[in-house]
């Protein structure tokens, strides 16, 4: 990790900055996925806040003490989801999101599934490069229901991508 780089697990402190990166970074999504899917801010403060009181652990990638980017971890029932996962967008595309993977697989010894739109290719191709797999359409359904707590219409627009130890669980 290159100079005064690091890791570091988020507190209360870096609300409002895991907010501005969020926001930043989703507006990739603007005109790509669903306009109904879409809105500004893309995720509220009391979404944020609720997502945190839900269990999700931010971790932040920091360099020369500010954050670049974030990534969530939540532990629901026998799985870990990642969630949120979002880098700058002016450092995008240097590693930074594969670093923080990296670190929250690391976190957990559990199956880690991973949701993102049908149409944020490049978001699909990040987690395949790392080592995640889509699932069958069905599949999805069932674990989007399962495990997440998102509107129908989030269900259909959305798939899930699963890690090795979750296909090795599953067969
Ligand atoms: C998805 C995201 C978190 C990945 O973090 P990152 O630091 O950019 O990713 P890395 O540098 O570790 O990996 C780069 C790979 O991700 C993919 N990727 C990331 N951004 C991309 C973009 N704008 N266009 C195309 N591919 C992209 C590519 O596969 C790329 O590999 P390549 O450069 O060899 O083609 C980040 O790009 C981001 O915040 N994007 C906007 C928001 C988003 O889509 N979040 C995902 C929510 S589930």
């Amino acid at each position: 990790m290159g100079k005064r780089a690091r890791m570091r697990r988020c507190d209360g402190n870096d609300f409002d900055v895991i907010y501005l990166i969020i926001n930043e970074a989703a507006q990739a999504y603007k005109g790509i996925i669903p306009n109904d899917c879409w809105k500004k801010p893309y995720m509220s403060k009391e979404e944020l806040q609720h997502e945190i009181d839900a269990g999700v652990i931010f971790w932040g990638y920091e360099e020369e003490g500010e954050l670049l980017g974030v990534m969530g971890l939540q532990h629901i029932q026998d799985v870990a989801l990642i969630r949120h996962s979002y880098v700058r967008t002016l450092k995008q595309k240097e590693g930074i999101g594969r670093k923080l993977l990296l670190h929250l697989q690391r976190q957990t010894t559990r199956p880690i599934l991973v949701g993102t739109w049908a149409d944020a290719f490049w978001a699909i191709r990040f987690y395949e490069k790392n080592g995640f797999q889509l699932v069958s359409m069905e599949e999805k359904n069932l674990l989007l229901k399962k495990y997440w707590k998102i509107s129908e219409r989030q269900i259909e627009t959305s798939v899930v991508l699963v890690d090795e130890k979750w296909r090795k669980f599953r067969s």
